[in-house]
């Protein structure tokens, strides 16, 4: 029998909504065709945007939204997407294996949109490799200047007369490679100027400076490559602290879990080397984040202060992870561009790495899946007319609890599903938070043939409430055009027992979801 204690944290740190953020891009049929269809479309839409995803994402609720990419942002032109959408450029997207016409009927304001519909907070990324500082810089004050200017009042006759009030701006986007193969040092150049040159909308007030929150995003390591990611984030602290520092809010990660070593394994067919190999691959994010969290500390550390500066304010830089997702290699050869099906296999990876986030919700502030659909770790994936909710859309909604609760310990006693070559992978995974008297616990029966017993021990009496469960008839399991239900989450069994101690039966290779009230 294994076992799970779940604790009280006494740190009690919140876990941060922003963890369950999400991540579009001009790639494949990530927005052509995916999330919008155009208002002439057939499908069904609101104005332009495909109805069915946006009542799923409404539903799920998208707590961030990052946009125009990844490897796009660093060819983006903003003013390609403004203005009446007949009259817009069309241009040429090369991005990945994408290779179609770009009309860029999708652009600044159907984003802002898009975010308001879903309830996003929005991301935008500038483009460092081929816009210029201007450019970017008129970008922020078309977005965000509430003041009379010909660019507010440009964007007032493109439809809004508010202010956007963007608060994340990414500068570049992986510099480290497509994104202008930078070295640490000739980044935060680059970067220097683009932070200086953008419009702070600061003012001097009696407490410093006064103005809205506005967080500027540098580009963070390569996550998977242990040496580069160290040096990446050690070297760039090291060329800030100098002298001068520009505003540096937060550090952008990007990790993906690749799987592309074993050319027998594919997305929809695989064996247990196959299933064990792209859990354990996802886990690795967790020493990632701890890492790349303490570098930045040690970086903050070795930044001079002035000592007589009266809008000297203390350096701070959060960690966010712009892009994290599993990646087959069946994507690469996909059409469209990086679309891959989702099983069973990683929606368990989804709630995997999910709850590493929400574990080291204390040092990670911010993360984007990718990404929202027909992309990569999708949450949503079209076929023509039809809407699929992907394994991974419901992993989103299970968790929903999780948002903005306070962390719990769990300790769990387990033993391993499997053990070859290196690669270990327990059977039980667990995560838990509180919440208005409700304690949601998740458990991970990354086992993939045996149902495990659990005993669940808790520090005061409690009443068990409801549960659910997320599982299929097979680990390849997943949901599509001609079975768009196969996957879908169940009313879990209830576990046995009453006051402090309770016994779960969790069926094999599934995510169930708890809950019990004080
Ligand atoms: O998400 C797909 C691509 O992966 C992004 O454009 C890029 O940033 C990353 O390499």
């Amino acid at each position: 029998m294994d076992r799970i204690r779940i604790k009280k944290d006494d740190n009690a740190a919140i876990i941060s909504s922003k963890l369950h953020g999400q991540f579009i891009e001009f790639l494949g049929e990530c927005l052509q065709d995916g999330i919008w269809v155009g208002e002439d479309s057939v499908i069904p839409n609101y104005n332009g945007f495909r109805k069915d995803a946006v009542d799923a994402l409404k539903k799920l609720g998208v707590p961030v939204l990052r946009w125009p990419g990844g490897c796009y942002a660093d060819k983006y032109h903003w003013r390609d997407g403004i203005g009446p959408r007949k009259d817009r450029p069309v241009t040429y997207n090369e991005n990945f294996n994408t290779f179609e016409m770009e009309k860029n009927q999708f652009g600044t304001h159907e984003f802002m949109e898009l975010c308001q519909m879903v309830g996003a907070e929005p991301w935008l990324n500038i483009n460092m490799l081929t816009g210029t500082v201007a450019e970017a810089a008129e970008w922020f004050g078309y977005c965000n200047r509430k003041e009379d200017t010909s660019l507010t009042k440009e964007r007032a006759a493109n439809g809004s007369n508010a202010p956007f009030d963007v608060k994340y701006w990414g500068i570049g986007n992986e510099s480290w490679g497509g994104g202008g193969m930078y070295t640490p040092q000739s980044y935060m150049a680059d970067y220097r100027k683009f932070a200086t040159g953008m419009p702070t909308f600061k003012k001097a007030g009696p407490d410093g400076l006064e103005g809205p929150e506005m967080k500027f995003i540098a580009v963070g390591p390569d996550g998977n490559k242990p040496e580069e990611r160290v040096q990446w984030t050690k070297q760039l602290f090291d060329s800030f602290g100098e002298f001068r520092q520009p505003k540096l809010d937060a550090l952008d990660l990007h990790f993906y879990n690749w799987n592309i070593k074993n050319p027998k394994d594919k997305v929809l067919s695989f064996d247990e080397d196959g299933w064990y190999g792209v859990l354990h691959g996802s886990m690795e994010i967790e020493e990632v984040i701890k890492e790349q969290y303490q570098l930045i500390q040690e970086g903050l550390n070795k930044i001079a202060r002035p000592t007589e500066d009266y809008f000297y304010q203390e350096p701070q830089c959060e960690l966010y992870i712009g892009e994290w997702g599993n990646w087959h290699m069946e994507a690469f050869f996909a059409k469209p561009a990086l679309y891959q099906q989702c099983t069973l296999r990683d929606a368990l990876t989804t709630a995997i790495t999910l709850d590493i986030f929400h574990r080291n919700c204390d040092i990670l502030k911010l993360a984007c899946v990718a990404q929202t659909i027909n992309v990569l770790n999708s949450i949503i994936l079209t076929e023509g007319e039809t809407t699929i909710l992907t394994p991974n859309y419901y992993v989103f909604e299970m968790y929903k609890v999780h948002r903005d609760a306070a962390r719990m310990l769990c300790e769990t006693e387990t033993s391993p599903a499997y053990e070859k070559d290196g690669i270990a992978v327990d059977g039980i995974y667990s995560f838990a938070s509180e919440k208005e008297g409700i304690i949601s616990l998740n458990i991970i029966n990354a086992d993939m043939e045996k149902a495990r017993d659990i005993e669940l021990s808790f520090e005061e009496a409690l009443i068990y409430r409801e549960g659910t469960v997320l599982n299929g008839d097979s680990v390849m399991e997943y949901n599509s055009k001609e079975h768009p239900f196969s996957v879908l989450p169940k009313k879990a069994d209830s576990p046995s027992g009453s006051g402090n101690t309770w016994k779960a039966t969790v069926p094999p290779a599934s995510i169930s979801v708890y809950h019990f009230e004080k």
